[in-house]
């Protein structure tokens, strides 16, 4: 079988942004788009000769139709082997790991997170490097360039591969390996935790309500919270992966996982729910009458590594992106780690944790891991707060309870203004920047600022700088506000406030966050006039 080459010419905006490349499933399904940009990861790569990749996807629609397009395409690039999911299907973190486990030279994952899925909603392409993560800066500018520069690609004439059965075929003379999607990951995760003890609290009658929201977690959560550790059938609900998510929009968090929040707070609510966005990397975590903020579950769960065995016995230091609350902050203070902070994007932990600096990390947008994998990790964070509910034997409620009692509670909450014009967006950012230093000093709806900058991260592994991630502003009674524009927008800006106020009086722990941050709140619009500049009376989410 000799491999076809077909004649194009590049094709613009293939730039791949921090999560690959994603677009309207529309446009991925337009005659060669798919194929320049595998192409053009070949080439930015060095070529395919005689590697190993992995391939998998969170099964949107046209998961399966790409990912016959990528095996033809390494097989015409002379792959030795590629590792598929069966159907096509791997969530990001069990990418992540197969790469690592396989000594993969990398892998591409068929996804567009938590985006909404189906012929109208988004499809994603992502290279992801032989550490398992995903590809560093200097690696998609090389992809990119070479979407620029494509005069042709290759594709192998060959019907589809079979990716219903497990084993091994060849293609051309590359092997295709057929994997169990949830084997390897189930593995792994038995290794990081007790599992015995997570039985035994299902056996002792814990409910738990896990909400895979239709899309990959769906197979992960029944094959381990229910076949393995005994969850009652039924406890992972939306768990077939659909084509277009159920027309739902995957992503965990209060807004989207209204269903399992109704549950959660209502009369008879299980003891744990939880849910995973489309690519099983993002998580929610909430108990009974209980959300738990993202910022929040990461200092939890660092606070209790140590009742997590393999956690236990090598804690080095934990990370969070700037943005993330500055509540991991006090838990490493008190048990002496160094804690790092870092633009927001999971691909800057990548470093630390190869570096074995940093052990745990996370981010407020609802992402949390460890050194297990160089991704996020959604069904890891359940399987953590699962193993140290058993061991304490508490409830969230008082588990949270007793963490701000120890550590103080970081009132915390995020305030976006989406589609917001651009231009006004970026003025924002720069006239406050402009302003930043002489706001020290200055009292605003009764905080005094106490320091002002804009954050610029020094890479403590590679020595890399990078620059304009937002802007900080810190007040009395500690307060703080940061702003940013997200990076992850589609149309016009999005701008993000952060708010955050420090509450240690005992008698304070249990207010309504957006009343405990009302002064912040306040002292944020007094500062940075967002509601005349944006043009809106309020925010359009609030999380
Ligand atoms: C993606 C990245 C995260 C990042 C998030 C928010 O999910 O994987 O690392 O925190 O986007 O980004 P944004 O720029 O929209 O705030
Ligand atoms: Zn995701």
């Amino acid at each position: 079988m000799k491999p076809k080459k077909v004649a194009t010419t590049p094709i613009d905006g293939q730039k791949p942004g921090t999560s690959g490349l994603r677009k309207k499933t529309r446009t991925f399904m337009e005659p060669h788009y798919l194929e320049n940009y595998i192409q053009a990861t070949w080439n930015g790569i060095g070529g395919v000769e005689g590697k190993t990749l992995v391939l998998g996807g969170d099964g949107r629609h046209f998961n399966d139709r790409a990912a016959q397009v990528v095996l033809r395409m390494a097989a015409a690039g002379g792959a030795e082997r590629v590792i598929v999911g069966r159907n096509a299907l791997l969530s990001t973190p069990a990418a992540s790991h197969l790469i690592r486990k396989n000594k993969a030279s990398g892998g591409i994952i068929l996804s567009a997170s938590h985006n909404p899925g189906g012929p109208d909603g988004d499809f994603g392409v992502k290279y992801n490097v032989a550490n398992g993560g995903p590809a560093p800066e200097n690696v998609t500018r090389k992809i990119f360039k070479a979407t620029q520069e494509l005069k042709k690609y290759f594709i192998l004439d060959a019907q589809d591969v079979d990716l219903d059965t497990l084993g091994e075929t060849t293609l051309g003379k590359t092997v295709v390996e057929v994997v169990d999607p949830t084997a390897d990951y189930q593995e792994l995760m038995a290794e990081l935790f007790d599992f015995d003890a997570i039985k035994a609290l299902f056996a002792e009658g814990f409910r738990i309500r896990f909400d895979a929201m239709h899309a990959v977690t769906g197979p992960y959560a029944k094959a381990i919270l229910e076949d393995t550790l005994g969850a009652a059938p039924g406890s992972v609900v939306n768990a077939t992966p659909l084509p277009d998510f159920g027309e739902g929009h995957p992503d965990p968090n209060p807004i989207w996982a209204k269903e399992l929040m109704d549950v959660m707070m209502g009369e008879d609510a299980p003891d744990f729910g939880a849910a995973s966005d489309g690519d099983g990397d993002r998580n929610m975590i909430v108990g009974r009458g209980i959300y738990v903020t993202p910022s929040d579950s990461l200092a939890a769960i660092a606070a209790n590594a140590k009742h997590i065995p393999s956690y236990a016995k090598e804690m080095r230091g934990v990370a969070r992106s700037m943005p993330t609350s500055r509540a991991l902050d006090r838990v490493a203070e008190a048990l002496e780690l160094d804690c790092y902070e870092t633009p927001t994007g999971w691909k800057f932990f990548g470093n630390l944790l190869d570096a074995g600096a940093a052990t745990l990390c996370g981010e407020e947008s609802a992402g949390t891991g460890s050194d297990h994998v160089r991704e996020k990790d959604g069904l890891w964070a359940v399987l953590f707060w699962l193993n140290v509910l058993a061991v304490r034997k508490i409830s969230v409620a008082d588990l949270m309870a007793d963490h701000w009692k120890t550590y103080g509670r970081n009132y915390y909450s995020r305030h976006d203004y989406e589609a917001v014009d651009a231009e006004a967006a970026q003025k924002l950012v720069d006239d406050l920047r402009d302003r930043l230093d002489s706001l020290p000093g200055q009292d605003f709806a009764g905080l005094t600022v106490e320091t002002a900058d804009e954050f610029a991260y020094d890479d403590p592994v590679d020595g890399s700088r990078s620059e304009g991630q937002g802007l900080r502003i810190t007040t009395s009674q500690g307060g703080r506000i940061v702003l940013r524009l997200s990076g992850t927008g589609t149309e016009g800006a999005t701008l993000r406030v952060y708010l955050e106020r420090v509450e240690t009086d005992p008698e304070r722990l249990h207010d309504d966050p957006q009343e405990a941050l009302a002064s912040v709140i306040a002292a944020a619009e007094a500062i940075a006039g967002i509601k005349d500049r944006t043009g809106r009376d309020a925010p359009d989410v609030i999380t």
